[in-house]
């Protein structure tokens, strides 16, 4: 067969790749594929071969490029199931505050957080957001994430939540990391909301909403097949569960795919409602009662944990990944970077939390940071996973082992981002 890519002689080729095209759960999420002396071909941007490196040889003729990956693991690029990376200025001052005792919801409840970099993000301009934003993808991109979830939010009027729509369309077509667009409108209470909850959230269903539904269908998202999400902060101090229930089936009844930030700090209901409306995810997970990890066990649901955000807060209250994966639930991991709970680029960094803060081992971490996250993002048939027909969007890391992934923090073992089967970084 053609080939413009053959990779052969991997230490490792770790497929992390599911045989029913589902996310992984339970004893699965430690069966990632491991491919000694592995080999992956490569042809028009696609995975067309992969195995032992003398099976795939044998099947490729005449390779246009090949690259030794002796002592080195091949794996899937890394899917970063939840980010609000699109964004303007920083919240260094808050850092500072909740350094000497202040907490993240005080901040919040005082007007300060999310709504101070929506102020920032109101008066940036387009070009300025997009170039702040293409920094930080940049930096995922070289610590080996290639595809990732990106939400609105910090504008909370529309012609903003507006602009961010677009800032993520220029950055999907400008620049390596694919993004996937989700309508957060419902991260806060903007100020002249704030005592009038229900008021946003009618603004919300009846204005916001059918805008962004409107763009999404003219958008190139829709024309490639790439989801469109709404997702909700149901949390004290931002939407309760019946006023998170009004945007998500709002949402739903437009044609999105549904997410949901729940107990976070408060377990207020969120959850069950998220899965009981068909969510894709639900996200956070820190405070979830054992009997809705049952029922979120009990459905399709991806669970997306985020220990960026404890370590950030200096928090030990870290989701329980393991009883989520004991429980049966398919559970993916995710930088959540922003500028306020987790200024935070690093998937591998997130899957070295989740090893030592939240139980899982680095085969499950490994699961939840690409296949799994693929799935909590509504792009596992394209991404994910080493499997043919899929997207060739590969990582070698210099490591012979790919539990050095979890094991080894704080510097970069990514040594090269394929996307598309070329040599991005
Ligand atoms: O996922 N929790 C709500 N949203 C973000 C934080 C956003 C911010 O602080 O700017 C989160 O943690
Ligand atoms: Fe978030």
């Amino acid at each position: 067969m053609d080939a413009d890519l053959l990779i052969h002689s991997a230490a490792q080729v770790v497929t992390c790749a599911a045989t029913d095209g589902k996310p992984k759960r339970g004893a699965a999420m430690r069966e990632v594929g491991v491919i000694e002396n592995g080999a992956v071909a490569v042809c028009d941007g696609a995975v067309v071969a992969v195995g032992p490196t003398e099976v795939v040889q044998a099947e490729v003729t005449d390779p246009r490029r090949t690259i030794d990956a002796s002592g080195h693991v091949v794996c899937p690029g890394f899917v970063d199931a939840h980010t609000h990376v699109v964004y303007a200025g920083n919240r260094i001052a808050e850092f500072e505050m909740r350094l000497q005792g202040a907490t993240y919801l005080d901040i919040m409840a005082a007007g300060g957080g999310i709504i101070d970099t929506m102020r920032a993000t109101r008066d940036a301009s387009l070009v300025d957001i997009v170039a702040q934003s293409r920094v930080r993808l940049d930096t995922m991109l070289s610590l080996g994430t290639t595809t990732a979830e990106a939400k609105t939010g910090y504008g909370l009027d529309l012609g903003t939540e507006l602009k961010l729509l677009q800032a993520i369309a220029q950055l999907d077509l400008t620049q390596h990391v694919s993004l996937v667009p989700t309508f957060l409108g419902a991260h806060a209470l903007p100020p002249d909301y704030r005592e009038r909850p229900d008021d946003f959230v009618n603004l919300l269903v009846a204005e916001m909403l059918p805008a962004v539904a409107a763009w999404y269908d003219r958008s190139h998202f829709a024309r490639e097949g790439t989801p469109c999400f709404v997702d909700v902060f149901c949390e004290r101090n931002a939407f309760d569960a019946a006023q998170s229930h009004r945007v998500l089936e709002a949402g739903k009844a437009l044609g999105m795919k549904v997410k949901a930030h729940v107990d976070e700090f408060i377990s207020m209901g969120g959850l069950p409602m998220a899965v009981d409306l068909g969510a894709t995810s639900v996200d956070h997970l820190d405070t979830t009662t054992p009997q809705d990890r049952t029922h979120l066990a009990a459905s399709d649901t991806v669970g997306v944990v985020l220990p960026a955000v404890n370590f950030n807060l200096g928090s030990a209250d870290y989701a329980n990944a393991r009883a989520l994966v004991d429980a049966g639930a398919a559970v993916a991991l995710a930088t959540d970077i922003n500028p306020g709970s987790a200024p935070c680029p690093s998937m591998p960094l997130v899957m070295a939390i989740a090893c030592r803060y939240q139980g899982l081992l680095p085969s499950e971490a490994l699961a939840a940071a690409t296949i799994n996250a693929a799935h909590a993002i509504g792009v596992a048939s394209r991404v994910g996973s080493i499997e043919v027909g899929k997207q060739a969007d590969l990582l070698i890391v210099d490591a012979p082992d790919y539990r050095h992934l979890a094991y080894e923090f704080g510097g970069n073992l990514v040594s090269r981002v394929i996307k598309y089967g070329n040599i991005v970084r």
